[in-house]
């Protein structure tokens, strides 16, 4: 069972999936890492495990259907039964949804449908919530909109900043993408 993770960012959700793969605890391969920042931690990570990576940044102005096609390319050149989005920043296109539509997953560290988007760790702490947690979820055309696939609550301290909330979501983050993965890759 072959899978891509594309990642943006320092890569701890992918470093999950790598672990959990070196401990036997992964009935699947991870056999690429893509980003779309040529510095992204994930890609260290990923090459200090030996995996092959690829990059290919949105530049200013560029067009957005281009670079759409170009990363669905990229991403169809190994072959994945899933494509995992672990702290991927971009939105994904018609090209690559018309691809891997079905068969590409993302993590989000909110209970959606609350708190969707790009800042919904910061939203939910300035919310005031008490609860808050991870979604994985199938992509779909929308902004964290497809098919909920498992959910995991975790709680607000009333100290909490938006760097120790969103520390304590990865950790329960990490381990649901894991049984998540687990469960498609066995289906
Ligand atoms: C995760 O919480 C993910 O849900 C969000 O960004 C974080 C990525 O963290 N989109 P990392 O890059 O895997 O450390």
């Amino acid at each position: 069972f072959r899978i891509v993770v594309l990642a943006s960012g320092s890569g701890s959700l992918l470093q999950a999936l790598l672990d959990a793969e070196r401990a036997g605890r992964l009935p699947a391969s991870i056999v690429a890492v893509g980003s779309d920042r040529v510095d992204a931690h994930a890609l260290a990570r990923a090459r200090d495990a030996g995996i092959t990576t690829f990059a290919l940044p949105l530049t200013r102005g560029a067009d957005r259907a281009t670079w759409d096609a170009g990363l669905t390319a990229l991403v169809a050149a190994h072959e994945p039964d899933l494509v995992v989005s672990a702290g991927f920043m971009k939105l994904l296109g018609e090209t690559f949804l018309a691809r891997f539509g079905g068969r590409a997953i993302n993590s989000h560290p909110a209970l959606l449908p609350s708190f969707p988007g790009m800042h919904a760790v910061r939203d939910a702490l300035a919310h005031g919530v008490k609860v808050t947690g991870a979604t994985v979820f199938t992509i779909d055309a929308g902004v964290d909109t497809g098919e909920i696939l498992g959910q995991v609550a975790v709680p607000v301290a009333d100290d909490d900043t938006v760097e120790t909330l969103h520390e304590r979501i990865k950790v329960a983050e990490r381990e649901l993408l894991v049984r998540t993965v687990t469960t498609l890759a066995g289906s």
